[in-house]
């Protein structure tokens, strides 16, 4: 098998289609408060205006797509949980999704909706949880099903049982913790996978009797005090068997293959806590398939995600008569009365 090259199940729409369905009844029916939420990462810790700022004199095989030039994007990017709207304590997947400005082009999730935006989409646990669509789909169903069916489908997926219980995990400070793409992109003719990785001096803590929103209080005390930073870094695959493009679940090793610096990230000094923020941070959209072609998403559980984001996405906003529509700038309006 060569490098970068995906192999696609012929059944493999069939899961993908009765996945999409299944999360937009979920979302309908966990619909308490009036506004449909994202079917996952509904609970926003904040999202914050940020620089993505393009290494020079990157080699030739990363100063590709958005890489190409050294230069510096106008960005906003939302934090948040992934499962349902616990208190900040619960063991929950963290996650950082980076909408960058600025990017002309046709995007691979056009022609839905055009814009000159990319998004790169992440998050904590360097591994996703399941191999493929249809393991991913036993999954869902199994955790919408009654306890047999549980049972059945997690005595026989010990290795997925095994990925929640290290994917599930406490943090102090969503700034200060590292996240991963976990599924690999196309960059150039190769494939890659991507991590941000935060400069800390002084790591903050876990407070002893923490609020359920610890984990805003503490992006919003360090970014009164000053800007925060990431790396935003490129890992190349240089081998197929043990680095695949059709299992997430297994993470490519960092001495088969370092991750390489590709941009500084500068999230602003900032008060991100406000009505109109957070209106925004709720209405807006992620999908690891809105971007230039050079940077395609690569492997089944991106190909599931190629028609899920924009299913629920739509389904959402249609549902809460809220225009889909693109950033252009930092400026973003009011929320409407
Ligand atoms: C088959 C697998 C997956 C399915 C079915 C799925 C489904 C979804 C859905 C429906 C949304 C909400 C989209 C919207 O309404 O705008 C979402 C958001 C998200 N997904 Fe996935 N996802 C999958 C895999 C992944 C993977 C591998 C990652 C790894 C980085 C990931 C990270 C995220 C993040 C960070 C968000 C929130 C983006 C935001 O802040 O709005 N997902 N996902």
């Amino acid at each position: 098998m060569s490098n970068a090259q995906e192999i696609i199940p012929s059944n493999e729409s069939a899961f993908i289609e009765q996945l999409a369905e299944g999360l937009k009844q979920r979302i309908t029916e966990e619909n308490k408060t009036g506004i449909m939420r994202r079917d996952t990462h509904a609970k926003m810790y904040g999202i914050v205006k940020a620089e993505f700022i393009v290494e020079s004199k990157l080699p030739s095989d990363l100063a590709i797509g958005v890489f190409q030039d050294a230069k510096t994007y106008q960005a906003w990017i939302r934090f948040s949980n992934q499962d349902g709207d616990k208190p900040d304590i619960a063991r929950d997947i963290r996650s950082m999704a980076i909408k960058l400005m600025g990017v002309p082009g046709v995007k691979l999730n056009a022609p839905t909706l055009a814009s000159n935006t990319q998004d790169f989409v992440l998050m904590n646990p360097p591994m996703f949880i399941a191999k493929t669509p249809q393991e991913f789909y036993g999954f869902f169903s199994a955790v919408q099903g009654n306890w047999l069916n549980k049972l059945f489908f997690f005595s026989t997926h010990l290795p997925l049982v095994f990925n929640l219980f290290k994917a599930f995990i406490k943090i102090a400070n969503p700034l200060q913790t590292r996240y991963f793409s976990t599924t690999p992109y196309l960059l150039g003719k190769q494939a890659v996978k991507y991590s941000t990785i935060p400069h800390v001096t002084k790591p903050d803590v876990i407070p002893q009797n923490p609020a359920d929103d610890y984990l805003r209080l503490a992006m919003r005390e360090q970014l009164q005090k000053g800007a925060a930073y990431f790396d935003f870094c490129v890992q190349r695959q240089t081998n197929a068997d043990d680095m695949p493009i059709e299992d997430p679940t297994k993470v490519w090793s960092e001495s088969l293959s370092a991750f390489c610096k590709v941009a500084t990230i500068k999230i602003l000094q900032q008060d991100f806590d406000n009505p109109t923020n957070n209106y925004f941070g709720e209405h807006i959209s992620f999908n690891p398939w809105r971007v230039l072609p050079e940077h395609r998403p690569l492997g089944g559980i991106n190909r599931t995600r190629r028609v899920v984001y924009e299913i629920i996405s739509q389904f959402r906003h249609a549902y809460n008569q809220v225009e889909r529509k693109e950033p252009e700038s930092w400026e973003i309006s009011a929320p409407r009365s």
